[in-house]
């Protein structure tokens, strides 16, 4: 998008705001009455995450165990972000998640949100469509949306390191506070068979094993040879040098300042957190985090 935006008057950064008790930008809440009058249909499955937690990975994962044999054109020439449609999503001059959905002529259709789970449109919790949600420890994430931010456009001026992380730990990020957003979710599937709850780290440790219990979740009777073709399809590489899935169609971000398909590792967080920000980041998350049985693994 930026060649195209270069050529116009590139827009402001959008700044955060109070939504509701969850930082937001206007790119998220301006289509809001539309996001939750969607029209849910039982068979449409929502991957959901924090951002940075690998919500780009899973869609291709979801997108190739249903359609790829449906059509070979449709890997070759629909970017992902077309594929897989941004619920909550608004940018003017581009067609919204909700147009894109309404759009979409796919079974199931796949939904991408980075929404907390109190604003899930009611339509999905009354349809009892799949959920799948995807978690990502806190310093990996924190580092990986502080490379995305930068990048960017379309999100707020992310500031150095130091005070991006400070914001992190305060909760004043885009889709607000990652220990609310991570916790909300896990309480939510303690008492809701529909959701499947999935770790970034666990991904990354065996992929193929990931994609088989989703499988056994999705009721998808994927043979051994598709696991193993997905499997191999979403190695990080491959991702990174596949167009149609590495960002780079994505018209607000910036390349020469980072890349999507950045790093895709886990511990990375080592190479940016000093050790006093480390102490301190510690600290913190044992009081935000005390109140939960959930556990994230910050290496490998
Ligand atoms: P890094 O910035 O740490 O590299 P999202 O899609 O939710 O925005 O998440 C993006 C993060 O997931 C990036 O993390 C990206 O590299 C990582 N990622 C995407 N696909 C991946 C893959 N196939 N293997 C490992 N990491 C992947």
């Amino acid at each position: 998008m930026l060649s195209i935006l270069n050529n116009m008057e590139l827009p402001p950064r959008p700044t955060l705001f109070d939504f509701n008790g969850v930082a937001m930008t206007k790119y998220f809440t301006d289509n809001w009455e539309n996001i939750q009058n969607v029209k849910a249909r039982p068979d449409d499955i929502i991957i959901a995450a924090y951002p940075k937690a690998g919500n780009t990975w899973m869609s291709y994962i979801l997108d190739l165990l249903y359609f790829s044999d449906m059509s070979p054109e449709r890997q070759d020439s629909v970017p992902l972000y077309e594929r897989v449609p941004f619920l909550e999503i608004q940018i003017p001059g581009f067609p919204s998640g909700v147009d894109e959905l309404n759009k979409s002529t796919t079974f199931p259709r796949i939904i991408k949100t980075h929404l907390q789970v109190q604003f899930i449109p009611k339509s999905f919790w009354e349809q009892n469509s799949k959920i799948i949600y995807v978690a990502r420890n806190a310093k990996d994430t924190v580092v990986s949306y502080f490379h995305f931010d930068r990048m960017n456009m379309a999100q707020p001026e992310p500031g150095d390191w130091n005070s991006f992380l400070q914001r992190f730990m305060e909760g004043k990020m885009v889709f607000g506070s990652w220990y609310e957003h991570v916790k909300g979710w896990w309480e939510k599937k303690q008492t809701s068979s529909n959701i499947f709850y999935l770790f970034f780290e666990d991904l990354i440790e065996d992929t193929e094993r990931e994609i088989s219990r989703l499988c056994s979740f999705l009721g998808l009777s994927a043979t051994a040879e598709l696991t193993k073709q997905v499997t191999e399809k979403v190695l990080f590489d491959n991702m990174k040098h596949n167009r149609m899935v590495n960002g780079c169609t994505d018209e607000v971000l910036d390349f020469s300042v980072s890349h999507f398909m950045r790093k895709g590792k886990v511990g990375d967080w080592k190479n940016h957190f000093t050790v006093q920000q480390n102490e301190q980041f510690d600290e913190d998350y044992e009081k935000k985090m005390k109140n939960t049985d959930l556990q994230f693994r910050t290496i490998l």
